[in-house]
């Protein structure tokens, strides 16, 4: 079975969690996307918080209701995909440069499910290069005082990420360093170190966050809890 197939198994077996009258916050991502098509299917009557302006698109496309984070009270269930998943379902995501939204979405949510192909479930985190969202003004000050806490982890300064046109610039407006590590031996002390950065919107860490993982394997879905 192809990554893809895996997540797609995911993405159709969370949605088989949602029922009507749900507010559901729908995540970014490949897998995300495999999610909302699945949920679009089952034409409940439930109204959606999408997580970025891609997943937007995508689900007003396919017919789902929307709504602003701000016009509901909590959400009631949340599912996004990751780009690592580690011990206790310890999460490293923003791959996509959603993270912001992504974390406020979750935060608001009374129960959150992560969806995954089986390769992204990991011993140790930091694999992927963990991302950190910035605002733009004094950001190479900001990405100097970043690498002053890489070192102190023993880990490379972290990288401003481009694209093919330039900068990447998330949907708030703001950059994307990438601290590739290799090894997260900390996260919690390393979450706490980055957000106290000044500059700092946000990091992937989403440490206590999900509730549940469903990871597409050959094997079917294997569910995973913290
Ligand atoms: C988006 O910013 C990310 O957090 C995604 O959820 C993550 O990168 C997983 O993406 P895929 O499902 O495409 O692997």
């Amino acid at each position: 079975m192809s990554a893809d197939d895996q997540k797609r198994l995911s993405g159709e077996a969370a949605a088989e969690l949602v029922e009507n009258g749900m507010v559901v916050g729908l995540g970014t991502g490949s897998t995300a996307a495999w999610f909302v098509k699945a949920l679009a299917a089952r034409k409940l009557d439930i109204r959606g918080v999408p997580t970025s302006d891609a997943t937007a698109n995508l689900a007003r496309e396919l017919g789902i209701a929307l709504a602003a984070l701000d016009d509901v009270k909590s959400v009631d269930l949340t599912v996004d995909g990751a780009d690592e998943i580690g011990p206790g379902l310890s999460l490293i995501k923003g791959g996509g440069a959603a993270l912001l939204r992504e974390k406020l979405v979750w935060e608001a949510s009374k129960r959150c499910v992560v969806i995954a192909d089986a390769a992204k479930h990991v011993p140790l985190l930091g694999k992927f290069p963990l991302p950190i969202e910035v605002v733009r003004f004094g950001h190479v000050h900001t990405g100097q005082r970043l690498a002053d806490i890489a070192a102190e982890f023993d880990l490379p300064p972290p990288r401003l990420r481009m694209a093919d046109r330039g900068v990447v610039v998330t949907d708030g407006g703001n950059l994307i360093y990438d601290m590739a590590s290799g090894r997260i031996e900390e996260p919690a002390a390393l979450a706490a170190a980055l957000k106290a950065v000044t500059g700092v919107v946000d990091h992937g860490l989403f440490l206590d966050l999900a509730d549940e993982a469903l990871l597409g394997t050959d094997g079917g879905i294997v569910r995973l809890t913290p």
